[in-house]
């Protein structure tokens, strides 16, 4: 009989599947949780740095759990996508309070964990506990789309069930944990989005894509919409060499990190301005700069405010302060955030 799916994925990833990351060492269901999660939108050479720091600073779910928000958001500040990490916390307190502290070892208490999905949940009990349970992330979705010449895009739900459906009659139960490693080493190393090294693959007989020569048709794209654009000016409060920081709301964009005032005018800066104590200021723009979000531009005007005498009155309110910016800054922030800190540091 001739060899099996799996069995063929099994073999590859004997010889060539990833078995040196650091979340394969002393292998935990938190240490997979983490690095599955930070792993979603983001390639694993820059995670590992951030993986390391996070695991020396919350060596356990329950460290995780009782950490303030600032601090976790504070190391995951460059990898985006927040709602990640705020979700990573929140589903940390759920297991210490619902799970004695322990991770759950089962799909569906996986599955209710906030920021955890099926393939997710799958990923974690079979890595970590040698469940066997389908996965079916980005890379997978392309191999399987692309074994079976699957059309249409994955974000439609008739598409992605036909790719669970295949997913699943594929899954083994023994060896499960090697056989999701190398599905997900296989989209990542051979059966790539942009160039398939098909010569080297598993796979390569029996793929409909292969066959047809047709492998960039699969997986089928999202229909395009143009992005509509916003546009914001970032007031930027400086005193010497400090800026002025403010919280955002738990909440919507960027939600809990530290950021600048937004606002539609210099004159309605102007009176933010007053309301923290600053006010004789002179403008001075910084150069303007587009940040892409998956569903919009935003087109960013920073202007710094740069106060001439120390700001007074009421200037430490709530989560909101004067930072120094030739101090790392150990609060979460985003990217367009740490642009314009750069530039102010470049220009003062
Ligand atoms: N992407 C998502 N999970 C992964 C893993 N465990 N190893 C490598 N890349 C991944």
């Amino acid at each position: 009989m001739s060899e099996s799916f799996a069995d063929k994925v099994l073999n590859w990833f004997d010889a060539h599947g990833r078995k040196h990351l650091p979340w394969q060492q002393e292998v935990t269901p938190y240490k997979v949780w983490v690095s599955e999660i930070m792993l979603q939108q983001t390639q694993v050479t820059t995670v590992i740095p951030y993986f390391e720091r996070f695991m020396k600073a919350f060596p356990t779910v329950t460290a995780l759990a009782d950490a303030n928000q600032d601090d976790v958001l504070h190391l995951w500040t460059g990898l985006g996508y927040y709602a990640r990490a705020r979700n990573l916390h929140k589903a940390a307190q759920k297991i210490r309070d619902e799970h004695d502290g322990e991770f759950p070892d089962t799909l569906d208490e996986v599955m209710a964990l906030p920021g955890v999905g099926r393939s997710t949940a799958g990923a974690v009990l079979s890595l970590s506990l040698k469940q066997s349970h389908p996965i079916l992330d980005g890379n997978v979705k392309r191999v399987l789309a692309r074994y079976y010449a699957i059309e249409g895009w994955p974000g439609v739900k008739s598409i992605e069930n036909k790719l669970w459906e295949v997913a699943e009659a594929h899954t083994p139960e023994a060896r499960c944990h090697h056989y999701t490693q190398a599905m997900m080493d296989l989209g990542a190393m051979v059966c790539t989005r942009g160039k398939p090294d098909c010569d080297h693959c598993p796979l390569q007989q029996g793929c409909l894509a292969y066959a047809q020569g047709r492998q960039a048709d699969f997986p089928g794209k999202k229909p395009k919409k143009a992005l509509p654009v916003k546009k914001t000016l970032m007031v930027v409060p400086c005193f010497q060499r400090n800026v002025y920081l403010a919280q955002r709301p738990s909440s919507g964009l960027w939600g809990g990190l530290y950021g600048f005032i937004e606002c539609d005018s210099e004159q309605a800066g102007r009176d933010t301005l007053k309301s923290i104590g600053v006010d004789e200021i002179q403008w001075q723009p910084l150069s303007p700069f587009r940040h892409t979000f998956s569903h919009f531009h935003l087109d960013i005007e920073p202007v710094l405010a740069i106060a001439s005498e120390p700001p007074s009155g009421r200037i430490q309110e709530g989560n909101a302060r004067w930072f120094d910016i030739d101090n790392t800054i150990e609060v979460g922030l985003a990217a367009p955030t740490k642009k314009i800190i750069k530039q102010v540091t470049q220009v003062l």
